[in-house]
């Protein structure tokens, strides 16, 4: 049931600065249920191999040093239609162009520390997934 499936990652900043809570009631409340989520934190080698698609573009050395420079928290999550919806509730890349209401304009503090990841495919999203957790890290 892949399309079913959404991987999203709280990034350094929106952790930090303890939006987690906020995040996480946002997206129960918003109709996924969790199946997988750790608080973790990567070293810049699973940063650049979870973000490899972008490496050699000009934001992608900096993307990995901040995705490595604090906790994050991973999750796995369930929904009809999860990957387009989830990016419904998160809002553009860019919160610049996010809009109201959404997960990234009101957490994203810059392009880059953008609050959250969201996967941005199917076949994106079990690869995204199988990178963080195991089968017995998920129900
Ligand atoms: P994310 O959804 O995690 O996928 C790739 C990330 O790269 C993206 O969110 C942004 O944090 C970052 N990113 C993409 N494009 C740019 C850009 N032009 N400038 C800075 N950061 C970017």
């Amino acid at each position: 049931m892949a399309e079913k499936l959404t991987f999203t990652m709280i990034k350094p900043t929106a952790f930090k600065n303890n939006n987690t809570g906020a995040i996480l009631k946002m997206i129960n409340e918003a109709g996924f249920t969790i199946k997988a989520m750790k608080l973790t934190r990567l070293t810049p080698a699973l940063a650049g191999e979870f973000y490899a698609i972008h490496k050699g573009k000009p934001f992608y050395d900096a993307l990995v040093q901040f995705m490595s420079s604090g906790p994050i928290v991973a999750a796995l999550l369930e929904k009809e239609n999860a990957v387009e919806d989830y990016r419904t509730l998160i809002g553009a890349t860019n919160p610049d162009n996010a809009a109201e209401g959404t997960i990234r304009k009101l957490y994203a503090t810059s392009f880059q520390q953008n609050a959250v990841h969201g996967s941005d495919s199917d076949e994106n999203a079990n690869l995204e997934a199988d990178f963080f957790f195991s089968k017995t890290e998920r129900i």
